[in-house]
């Protein structure tokens, strides 16, 4: 029977959730992004078998493969009866088997195979005596004739049409320029080679098949590198280079639980950079091929990675470089779904900071990399300076509109809450210097203790007191009466509200206060009030705008404006966010004691992280068991 087409048999294996499928006859659990269980194909009591997104691996026995060897090898007969009972579970057709589509298929297999040759030829020059000083360029930057070959690098020869020559009789030169070797001439027929004197980088898919290449001048000329063109097999946009190595090397990690920074999922710039990462240990490295990270790429890292690290220059373009990438990941940002932004020193990349300095450098950068919801507040800051009301204005819409663009909901409500935290204590920081020395926050006889001024500085070492509770009740109090008085706050602030635990009186306001909001035009106080009343909370009422236990602050009284009031709320709430998180703590803590177990210990880290600031605390990567 005649070969099904390749696009089919991939779009099978993407339909096909294979977890699920192996599912059927394996128990499996979480590892990491994958899934592990005991080998279906060898006895086992411990798990050595993982599943990924489009494959299996047994660390034990070696059986590997795709949905359809699985079906094959559980006894579903035949190749042609594992895709017919797979496609029919997709609910795909079997494509037949048409002459034209035979063809199409012949010509990708003949590219496949014209590239190999060609990126075979490009080794064997770089080897001989007119690849001399290609190979001594090469040497000279560091790379071991081992990295040479691991990554094929080549040489392209002096570009006046041996090429054609040196291939098989079989290659005609409409092939070579389909396969995107020969510049097209004026009249559309195949031209000159597009290589010449170039140090060539074999590009490959993601299954380390030659899709294309690039080739950089040995010297100083322009252009430094020139790259294929898009072809019916090389798509830059959809193309890492690396993946191939990356992903052999986040597998490898998976099942021998090798050291964590050498399968960091790290996307860098150019095609040194990945080579000189992969040399100096980093095997996760991979690179877009000359443009900003696309879309198509960021799904690819994601494939290997939930937070991989994207690498940017310290300069200022590496700023906004990362902004642009940080903008484009917001609407597929899941919460199983992040990015890492790492920055490198100003003037090195990659390669230059591994060969001066040492693969420990980079691996220090690596452990620096911050999540992106720690560091989208710095990117979106610098897009514009924040010195005047207005311009703070449009940098706090900015941030809004930035958390707006997260799809996932969830996720969107605490990257708001989260950057409008940061807002506000940004733009009450500079009041610090001026204000000089500051009166004692701890809650207690001073109910105007947050009231207006400068933050609280963060205490070093929280021991809960037993007034906490109460103290907290009182901050829960002032929040709702800052929301009675000021309706027009309740859209933007209600959400973050309601994540507090309060009490029953508090919710009730809350609840009924954001449905009258939400049905209204516009809300003022006294309506506000009125409408309470008459859904009988006049006591509820009373209690959150009394002066029991304590007065009411000056924030939460009738003299504050909206944005004072907004300010004291937000101080408030960050107060009472750093009270929850210590009482979690020591709950965790206690926990941990009795408990003692990765999973634990790692409660204890992110909590103790979130309260005293550390953001060193590992990402769980792939093939840690959580
Ligand atoms: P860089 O200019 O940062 O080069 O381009 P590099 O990778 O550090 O190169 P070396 O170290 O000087 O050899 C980054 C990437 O941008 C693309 C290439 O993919 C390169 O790896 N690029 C750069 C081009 O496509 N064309 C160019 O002329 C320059
Ligand atoms: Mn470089």
């Amino acid at each position: 029977m005649a070969r099904l087409p390749d696009s089919f048999i991939e779009e099978l294996r993407a339909r096909t959730p294979l977890a699920a499928l192996v599912g059927r006859r394996v128990k499996l659990s979480r590892s990491g992004r994958n899934w592990k269980g005991c080998c279906p194909f060898h006895a086992e009591k411990t798990p050595s078998f993982y599943v990924y997104d489009d494959g299996y691996h047994c660390f034990g026995c070696g059986a590997h493969g795709d949905a359809i060897s699985f079906v094959m090898d559980s006894g579903g007969g035949s190749f042609v009866e594992a895709v017919a009972q797979l496609a029919g579970e997709a609910g795909l057709e079997v494509p037949k088997p048409t002459p034209q589509a035979a063809e199409v298929e012949r010509q990708r297999l003949d590219l496949h195979a014209i590239l190999e040759q060609v990126c075979s030829l490009y080794q064997q020059t770089l080897f001989a005596p007119q690849g001399a000083a290609a190979l001594a360029y090469l040497r000279g930057r560091g790379l071991t004739d081992a990295t040479i070959r691991r990554f094929g690098l080549g040489f392209s020869g002096d570009g006046r049409g041996s090429l054609i020559q040196r291939l098989g009789a079989d290659v005609t030169p409409a092939r070579l320029q389909e396969s995107g070797l020969l510049r097209e001439a004026e009249d559309g027929s195949p031209g000159r080679e597009l290589f010449f004197n170039r140090v060539m980088f074999p590009i490959r898919d993601r299954r380390g098949r030659v899709i294309s290449f690039g080739g950089r001048t040995l010297g100083d000329g322009q252009p430094k590198y020139v790259n294929g063109p898009e072809t019916a097999l090389f798509s830059k946009r959809r193309t890492l280079y690396g993946l191939d190595a990356a992903r052999a090397a986040v597998r490898e990690a998976a099942g021998a639980g090798a050291a964590q920074s050498h399968a960091t999922v790290v996307a860098v710039e150019g095609y040194m950079d990945v080579i000189a990462l992969h040399q100096a240990g980093f095997a996760g490295a991979v690179a877009p091929l000359g443009t900003a990270l696309t879309e198509e790429q960021l799904e690819a890292l994601w494939q290997l990675s939930p937070a991989p690290v994207l690498c940017f220059d310290g300069d200022a373009a590496g700023g906004r470089a990362a902004a642009r990438a940080a903008d484009m990941a917001l609407p597929r940002l899941t919460p199983e779904r992040t990015l890492r932004i790492a920055t490198l020193p100003a003037g090195e990349d990659p390669d230059t900071l591994v060969r001066r300095q040492g693969q420990a450098a980079f691996a220090t950068i690596l452990q620096a990399a911050r999540p992106l919801s720690e560091c989208l507040f710095g990117l979106l800051r610098e897009a514009g300076p924040a010195a005047t009301p207005e311009q703070r204005a449009a940098f706090r819409a900015r941030l809004e509109a930035a958390a707006a663009r997260i799809g996932d909901r969830g996720l969107a409500a605490e990257y708001r809450r989260t950057l409008l935290e940061q807002y506000f204590a940004s733009v009450r920081a500079p009041a610090r210097a001026k204000s000089g020395a500051r009166p004692n926050t701890s809650f207690g006889a001073h109910a105007n203790a947050y009231a207006l001024g400068p933050a609280p500085p963060v205490r070093a070492s929280p021991r809960p007191r037993p007034a906490e509770a109460t103290a907290d009740a009182e901050r829960m109090r002032h929040l709702i009466a800052i929301l009675l008085r000021h309706p027009s706050l309740l859209p933007k602030l209600e959400e973050t509200a309601a994540s507090l635990p309060m009490p029953p009186a508090a919710r009730r306001l809350l609840t009924a206060a954001q449905s009258l909001a939400d049905s209204a035009d516009s809300l003022d106080f006294s309506t506000l009030i009125n409408h309470l009343t008459g859904l009988r909370l006049a006591d509820d009422t009373a209690w959150a705008l009394g002066d029991v236990p304590l007065p009411l602050p000056a924030c939460a009284g009738p003299a504050a404006t909206v944005s004072e009031a907004e300010t004291a709320w937000w101080r408030i709430y960050g107060l009472m966010q750093r009270s929850l998180l210590e009482a979690e703590l020591a709950a965790a803590r206690r926990d941990c004691a009795e408990n003692f177990t990765a999973a634990s210990v790692q409660r204890v880290e992110a909590l103790a992280g979130a309260l005293f600031g550390r953001t060193d605390e590992p990402i769980a990567e792939l093939g840690s068991d959580d």
